[in-house]
């Protein structure tokens, strides 16, 4: 899970904002555009909740835990609010969405409950609640849908973007509740994509990662044909761009000409995240993922012999009603057999008005723990393995800034995804460029390397 709290206080500034991301990158990315919207408007982010004058949950309902976590930082919030009555209090996101006015009644100090579709709105919506008290919206028509566009910043610091190039999904996996509440696929054109791209490539962006639900489904204006490979073709032609990748894509919709595009288009780096949930066929057809095991294992052999340097990472969910230990024994089979450079793996959650609620969450609590705990362990060893295969080699890596750790320590990632840390011997930090780094040593979800030639980054 993504959590994300922004940082920067300017003192004299009245309206301070802050905000608590939950959940995938498509809400981390919303939260950035509230942070935008809202800072065209007089806001400035804070880190200290106290000090701020509008706070905002960015939430995710993708399972009951995460959305416990949510509903009991909102209680801790309650007791800032009895001391600071004009405090704005907001609830925002899949939560928001799924629960709408019924929050108030759960949380009744809440002043907004805003669902995805509105973030353009926001700075009105806060007027209104701040007037009025209590304000709740929803889903907005899918034509009146507008696609909110990053604000690039000039001399941007951040050399990666993500760019939203769908909202929704049509899909309805039996156990997902993101059809739910992010409402039908609606893909954006791909001029309005394009054009956000060159802006932030215009503003130092060097690589950019393409979201939505299900990205392969994408199809823009229909017109003129655009669907998912053509996307690609035209952002493989926008100069200064250097690396493209797109998350999360189908299994059912990865036609062979989509694998086609990791060795024609020399931008798109060898990554892909193709969630698969469960290596047993009777299991996938009851989550109604639309493919079989032996669907999957085609694709993922095609991959590796198109891109024989592709990384492949995917999703497992672990006792799905009905899942019994040979199903599970199948999901592990399948997980050896691929041998995925990660895995991101979760417990069934029952959620609420989906089709699987319909079914008897039947696997105990502890059976659940005991499969996520064995899958995630003889997984972390694969991700060992896998990471231990790149010592030695010489790879280009992209930096992303100074690491974790502080100078003169940085961090990038390879084209596979991998993130780098390794020591620069100069005192700028080369953010945004592609420098050639010898990978010494693999940790458990990282790599260490030694800048190969510096001065001669740019490849
Ligand atoms: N229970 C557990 N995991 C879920 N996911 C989606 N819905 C559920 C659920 N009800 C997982 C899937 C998906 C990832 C984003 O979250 O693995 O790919
Ligand atoms: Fe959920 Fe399935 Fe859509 Fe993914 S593809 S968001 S799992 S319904």
């Amino acid at each position: 899970m993504l959590k994300f709290r922004s940082g920067l206080d300017v003192l004299e500034s009245k309206n301070y904002l802050y905000i608590q991301s939950f959940g995938c990158q498509m809400n981390l990315h919303d939260g950035r555009r509230m942070v935008e919207v809202l800072g065209s408007h007089g806001y400035q982010v804070t880190d200290q909740p106290e000090k701020a004058s509008v706070i905002l949950l960015n939430t995710c309902s993708i399972r009951e835990k995460t959305q416990a976590k949510i509903l009991s930082a909102l209680g801790r919030y309650a007791g800032l609010k009895r001391k600071k009555p004009d405090l704005l209090l907001g609830v925002a996101g899949c939560v928001a969405q799924q629960e709408g006015a019924k929050l108030f009644a759960a949380a009744p100090f809440l002043d907004l409950v805003f669902g995805p579709d509105h973030i353009v709105e926001l700075p009105r919506l806060i007027q209104e609640a701040q007037k009025a008290k209590k304000v709740q919206i929803g889903f907005v028509d899918a034509n009146e849908y507008s696609f909110l566009r990053a604000i690039p910043r000039p001399g941007q610091e951040d050399p990666t973007a993500l760019i939203t190039i769908q909202k929704g999904c049509d899909n309805h996996c039996s156990y997902c509740i993101v059809p739910l509440v992010r409402g039908p696929t609606i893909s954006r054109s791909a001029d309005d994509i394009i054009s956000e791209v060159r802006d932030l490539v215009d503003a130092g962006v060097k690589e950019v990662t393409l979201i939505g639900q299900n990205v392969n489904a994408y199809r823009g204006y229909q017109e003129t044909g655009e669907d998912f490979i053509f996307l690609l073709r035209q952002l493989n032609q926008v100069a200064g761009l250097e690396r493209i990748r797109f998350t999360t894509s189908h299994p059912k919709d990865f036609s062979d000409d989509l694998c086609l595009c990791f060795k024609e288009l020399d931008h798109l780096c060898p990554w892909l995240h193709l969630p698969v949930q469960s290596g047993s066929s009777e299991i996938l057809r009851r989550m109604k993922r639309g493919y079989s095991r032996e669907d999957y294992l085609k694709i993922i052999t095609r991959a590796r012999q198109v891109c024989p340097d592709i990384s492949i990472g995917t999703d497992f969910i672990v006792g799905f009603p009905g899942e019994s230990v040979d199903h599970f024994q199948e999901t592990m089979s399948l997980l050896e057999e691929i041998q995925f450079d990660y895995a991101y793996s979760f417990k069934y959650s029952m959620r609420p008005g989906t089709p699987a609620e319909q079914l008897e969450d039947d696997v105990p609590e502890t059976e659940k723990s005991r499969r996520l705990h064995h899958l995630q362990s003889v997984q972390n060893k694969i991700t060992q393995f896998r990471l231990s295969a790149m010592v030695g080699r010489t790879v280009p890596v992209l930096v992303e800034g100074p690491s974790r750790k502080g100078l003169p320590q940085v961090c990038g990632r390879t084209p596979g995804n991998h993130i780098v840390n390794f020591d620069i011997h100069r005192p700028e930090v080369p953010t945004g460029d592609v420098v050639q780094v010898s990978i010494s040593e693999a940790g458990s979800h990282s790599l260490k390397g030694k800048i190969f030639q510096e001065g001669m980054e740019g490849t």
